[in-house]
Order: C-alpha cells, then structure tokens, then sequence
C-alpha cells in the first residue's frame, strides 16, 4: 500500500515500511526504512535538529540547521552542501534536485533498455528538477521488496555530461556491519562481514560484468543480529555490468547505502530530450534475521524475477559431457554416454563446447556455427535426433559473445571485437565481441536462432569466458546489447531452458536471471567447496537458481576426494545433474547414482521450491507436508560428541515421521581397518580388499522414529558417531567430507 499524506509518503510492503518526506527545502528524505508502522507515525522520525551542528553549509541563511549534510535523505546532489557520497556526477558541475511532483502508479513504467522486476505492485513516482534536467525517482513495493531505480531526462538545450548515476540512496539511522560476497574463478561467494564505519565500504565490479570478484548482493545488519533474529537489510540490483555499493556512517549517525552503476569509467553523454534510466535496485528488511531476509529475497527472485514460463516449472536432472570429456568427444562417445545417463535416471543431455568450427581446443572456433563434421557427422540434428529417441531431452552450449582469432568470424570481421587504441588483450584466447554495434547483435541472433530451429532443442547454457577490457565508457551499452541479444533469442522461445554461465559464476545476478532460470555456480564442483558457495548463494538468491552437479573424485580443482554420497547431498540443494565419464564407474556407483537420482525426482519439488534454511552444518528444505535436511562435515575430531538435529519452523504441535536416504560405506575406505570387522588380516592393498571395495558396501546409520515439530525444533538426538571403537550399523561411520540426509514427513493421523 503507498499514502500519501501531504508531503509525506508511506509504503507499506510485507513486513515493512518506508517513509519519505519532502522537506521544507524540497528535498527528499528518508525518515524510516525498517519495521512495519502506520504513515501517520512519520512526525515521529524527523530529525530534530535544533540549532544544527557546527561547520554548517547552510541551505537557508536564516535556518541554522538546513545544512543537507545532516540530513536523513533518500536522494542527494553534489556541490550544494552535503559532503557524503553523492549518487549523482555531472562531470564536475553541480546538481541540485529539488521537489516537483509525486504520482501514485498502479504499475511500474517499464523500462526500455533494461530488465526489471515484474508482477504485482504498487508504485510511487517523485520528480524532481533543476534547470534543464528532470529526474524521477521510482520506489516499488513487490510483496516484501522494496525496488528503487531513477530515470534523467535532458530537459534543456545543451548536453548533459553524466558521470555517475546510482540507482538507490538510503540513509538509514543506525549501526551496521556490511557483508559482502567476492571471489574469483573457482572460490567464488567467500563470505565477508566487517563494520561500517566512517571510512566507506565499497563493493564494485570494473571487470565490465557483475563479476565473482564481487557480486552486487550484499547485506546489512545490526551487530547483534542472528540467522534468526535481529535487524537485517538486504540489497541487490537487477544489472550484469559494472555495479557500484557503497556504505558509510556519517557524523549523524546515518548509514549512506547507495547502489548503482560503477561510475569508474562511466561517462553518458545525454541530448536534449533524451532519457537516461538506472537499473533497478532490490533493497529489503528483516526482523527475523538472515533467514527472514532470504525468504523475502528468494520469493523476490521466484515471483518477480525469473521467466513467467519457468515459474516454479520443475527443472529436469541433466547430464553434461564437459567434464568428462572436454574437447575430445565424437557422436559414438556422446551416444554411449547419453545412453547410460538415460539408463542412471538423467532426463537432459547437454552437450557442451566443441561442437563448432575448428573448436577442438579454447584456442579456436569461437564465433563460428557450423557444425564439426569430423565429431558430429550427423549434425546436431542428427545427433539431438537419436537422443531424443532414446527418450531424453537435448541441450546444447553456446558461447556467443566471444571470438577467437583463429575462427572464421574473425577472419571475415576483425573489426567487430571490442577494441581500444591498443593492441588488442585475449583472454582464454578469445576476444570480446563488441555488442554495442547492430550487426554484431544480428549476427549472434540469426546463428544461434539457426541453430535452436535446426534441431528439438529444450536447453541452452550460455557462456562467457573472459573479463572485458577496452570498454571504457561502451560497458553500459554492451550489457545494454547483451540484453537485446538475450530478449530476442529467448523471448520467442520461452520455453527453452537458458542456463546462463560464466567461467562458472561470475556473471550470478538478477540481470541475467531475468532471462534464464538458472546459472551454473562456479567450475568448482567439488561439494565441500560448494557447501560455502551454494550457503551464500543462498543469502540472496532460491535454490532453484543454482545448477549444481556431482562430479569425479579426486576432484579437478582441489584433489580433495568426497564420497558419492556427500556429492549427490550438496548438489540436490539446486537444480541436479551430473558431469563426469560415467564409463569410469563402478557397478557399485551407477547403482548409487540411479538411487539419488530416484530420490531427487521423489522430492525434487521439494529440493528446487522448498523453503529453504541454512541449519547447524547443514540445510533444510520444507515444501507441504515434507521438509529434507542435509548434515555436512567437514574435518572429523576424535572421539566425536553427541550430536542434536534441530530444525525449523514445523508445526510444533503435529507429529512427524523422521528416517534416513540410506547410505553405503565403501569398504576399501576402511584399508587395514577390515581386519576390526572381519577375522582374517587382509593386505590393504591386496587383490581381496581391492576386488571386495568394488562390489561389498556396508549399511551406514538409519534412524527412524516419531516425534513431535516441537521435538524436532528443541532438537532430536542423532545416532552416534564413528568413534574409534569399531564399525557399527547403528552408528554413524562418517568420515572426513561425510554427510547425511534426512526425510521428515508430516504423519498421518
Ligand atoms: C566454462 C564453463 O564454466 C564450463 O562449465 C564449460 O562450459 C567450459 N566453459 C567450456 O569451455
């Protein structure tokens, strides 16, 4: 609900509100962001600022306390008095917005050049202006999520030179520590919490893309908050390029958030008459702490931001042949591939790079179409043919903004790549192709278009192997571009599945979700690494965003070596598939491999639109009448203590069944340590052991009762366990990188 009381406004969102004032300069403040309250209540938050505060710019001579420094505002300008971090830069001119009008919208005004939220809302419009420039300022209200984005027009004769242009301000009283979430190739989303203070915290992508370096998620909360409990905002922005968050406490005791575009190397040059539009930040409070948070924000992203048609759509179990084979593939070796991923459970096979042009290495073929006849004699046609007959859907992967040198794209066209005055800067030997210009755009259309046509084609992971360079003030139009790009290739084709990519993570936003459902997380798949990636993926972003497969052990990335089980866990928690040369495993392992795959068609409803709860080592997943629970371990101390499973939000007073997904051990795991369970003294190295870890697996640890949503939130007692006294099936035999996974269902009465 948005009021409108004089010059106050208040809207009203699930489980918050914000308040706005004109104030008597015509500026706009923020008297509160938090808690839910009535709009009447607004007197109760201005600041009382008696005679003002010493060192005063002042906007009144008569007014000792109108000094914009001090105040509370939700919009600044620069060079007028308020020295905080301005969201908006005239290349060195001033800019000094003040009140004009404010309009209550049913809907939001769409916007032209960039994705934004969509679904039911309510709007408030506030304009503000200043000789030869209007600047309107949009809050949205999305269920319990707050959207905010501006939009400049040159409402003068001359041009206006725009130097840096955020999406958001927000002073918010109060103290904070700020987290954010950076990372690289392989390591993306490590987890960072420090206190705000007066020294700014940025949080900033220059790489041309939101990045894995930082993604533009970030939070913050007071001290003391908990998972649970406690004061949390959220924020977010609805952009793949260049993004900029900053936060600083002021002398006042305001917290400046602002969110928007890098202005590093950000320069628009804007005509009279034209428009300029931001992209839209996601800005969210919790009083239940991170947990209330992430529900607001995966609602947010399920509801308001993912396609329509892939709207709380199950997304099926995939195989991908990356992996497993790389370059070298042929259509026999993805044939018997997909044949025995068809036979472990898989629904989708994906083929990945390679398929084109000279593309048997990173060093060539990018740019080009057509098909590699020597590995695909059949084409993809052929190929997505006899898979589909064998009663499997096929996917196929693209990486379309990108050249190599040595590719007949680039040879025709060595001009169509991203370039400054330099020579030229590769990265994965590639290039970036310049989508700011028409043709480049038409040409990425017409071939993947071609492509998608020429077969039965229900799935596309898009990729983008490099960081840019060159772009100086072209970043924005280039995302600009990829956004046409994407609209036009998947906005008539809805129902294809679009996995977006890059180098695993590095491009995970609410921008590229807007088009695609799903973005593989990171390369890294080894599930020890991706508990910390997925965990905080999970701050911002819902389960059924994550691609998540089980791989080979030793992993490729760590050498770190994790039993099937624990791979299979972690990778349920998102959208499953697997990737690696399934001709390598054990009898012993298919058979595991169908039994998760079984299990996850069970409760993939569950698993992908549950919601979802980080919990002590592990996660929880509630939909209806049944919620999951995953335990992980990482390292193993000696002697292990008792260990409780508490979980959350079931009905306290309904009574549920609770059993374990049935787990094997290998025995060769045990090495010498057989001679503990059988009487002979085998060699751990001998035939008999090595033979016997091939077929023999023991039964680890099932528990299964009854009990109470009050027992299970005070927290139920889990069988014991391995505590150097000996293999016991009633005892949980983890070892390092083991895990668990629970079933809770409401019973019957
Ligand atoms: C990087 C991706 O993250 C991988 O999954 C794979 O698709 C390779 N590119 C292919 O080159």
């Amino acid at each position: 609900m948005i009021e409108h009381i004089e010059k106050v406004f208040g809207l009203h969102g699930e489980g918050f509100s914000c308040l706005l004032r004109i104030n008597e300069h015509g500026l706009l403040e923020l008297l509160h962001f938090g808690e839910p309250l009535s709009t009447a209540d607004a007197e109760a938050f201005i600041t009382k600022p008696g005679l003002g505060w010493g060192e005063s710019v002042l906007l009144d001579e008569n007014n000792t306390a109108s000094c914009a420094d001090s105040m509370p505002l939700a919009w600044s300008g620069t060079g007028r008095g308020d020295y905080r971090e301005s969201p908006i830069e005239f290349g060195g001119i001033s800019s000094d917005f003040r009140f004009a009008y404010a309009r209550v919208l049913d809907k939001p005004e769409p916007m032209s050049t960039l994705p934004f939220a969509k679904g039911k809302s309510e709007t408030l419009k506030i304009v503000m202006t200043q000789p030869g420039a209007e600047l309107s300022l949009y809050f949205s209200i999305f269920g319990g999520v707050l959207t905010r984005h501006a939009v400049l027009r040159n409402t003068g004769k001359e041009n206006i030179v725009l130097t840096k242009f955020m999406s958001s301000l927000m002073d918010i009283h109060g103290e904070f520590d700020i987290t954010t979430f950076d990372g690289g190739w392989i390591s993306e989303m490590r987890k960072h919490k420090i206190p705000v203070s007066e020294n700014r915290v940025v949080n900033e992508s220059v790489t041309g893309f939101s990045s894995h370096r930082h993604n533009p998620g970030f939070l913050l909360s007071e001290p003391e908050a908990t998972e649970d409990s406690g004061i949390v905002y959220g924020f977010n922005l609805i952009y793949s390029g260049n993004h900029y968050a900053a936060a600083q406490r002021s002398l006042q005791g305001f917290t400046r958030v602002i969110q928007g575009i890098s202005p590093s190397d950000f320069i628009k040059t804007i005509a009279p008459g034209e428009v300029f539009e931001s992209p839209e930040a996601v800005l969210a409070f919790s009083e239940k702490g991170f947990s209330g948070l992430s529900e607001k924000m995966h609602r947010f992203v399920s509801e308001n931001i993912i396609p329509e048609y892939w709207k709380n759509r199950e997304r099926p179990v995939l195989f991908n042949n990356w992996e497993g084979c790389m370059f070298d593939f042929n259509e026999a070796r993805l044939l018997g591939l997909a044949k025995e991923a068809k036979k472990l459970g898989c629904e989708l096979f994906v083929l990945d790079d390679g398929w084109f042009g000279k593309r048997d290495s990173d060093k060539a073929g990018l740019g080009d179409y057509s098909i590699n006849k020597q590995k695909l004699p059949n084409g993809i046609s052929g190929l997505s043919k006899k898979i589909n007959s064998m009663g499997m859907e096929f996917g196929l992967w693209f990486e379309p903004e990108s050249v190599n040198e040595d590719s007949d794209l680039f040879r025709a066209h060595p001009d169509w790549i991203l370039r400054d005055d330099f020579t030229p800067l590769k990265g994965r030997n590639q290039f970036l192709l310049d989508l700011t210009r028409p043709e480049v755009r038409d040409y990425i259309v017409e071939n993947v278009s071609a492509i998608l046509d020429s077969a039965k084609i229900s799935y596309v992971k898009w990729d983008m192997n490099r960081h840019s360079v060159a772009l100086g003030t072209k970043a924005h139009d280039y995302i600009i571009g990829l956004y046409e790009v994407l609209g036009r290739i998947f906005g008539t084709r809805p129902q294809v599945l679009l996995e977006s990519c890059s180098s695993g993570g590095n491009r995970f936003d609410l921008g590229m979700l807007c088009f695609g459902p799903q973005i593989w997380c990171s390369d890294n798949t080894d599930p020890i690494e991706r508990i910390t990636i997925q965990e905080n993926l999970s701050y911002l972003y819902p389960q059924s965003t994550f691609g998540a497969h089980v791989s080979a052990a030793p992993h490729a990335q760590t050498l770190r070596n994790t039993p099937l089980c624990t791979r299979g866990n972690v990778s349920f928690f998102g959208c499953l598939g697997y990737e690696l040369d399934l001709k390598h495993l054990l009898g012993i392992e298919k058979k595991q491999i169908s039994e998760q795959i079984a299990f996850y068609k069970k409760y993939r409803r569950v698993f992908q639109f549950g919601k979802f709860y980080r919990i002590k080592n592990g996660w929880q997943v509630t939909e209806g009448k049944t919620t999951l629970a995953a335990v992980f371990r990482k390292i193993l101390s000696a002697a292990p203590g008792y260990e409780k499973l508490r979980l959350k939000n079931l009905d306290k007073a309904k009574v549920y069944t609770f059993s374990t997904f049935a787990q094997k051990l290998r025995v060769g795991q045990f090495g010498s340590l057989v001679k503990h369970v059988v009487p002979v003294n085998l060699n751990p190295n001998g035939f008999i052991l090595r033979t016997a870890d091939k077929f023999v697996t023991l039964p680890d640890g099932n528990l299964e009762f009854k009990a109470s949503g009050g027992a299970f939130s005070a927290g139920i007692m889990l069988l014991p366990l391995f505590r150097g006294t000996g293999y016991d099936k009633n005892q949980r035999t983890l070892a390092d990188f083991g895990s668990e996974l629970f079933i809770i269902e409401e019973a019957e009465k």
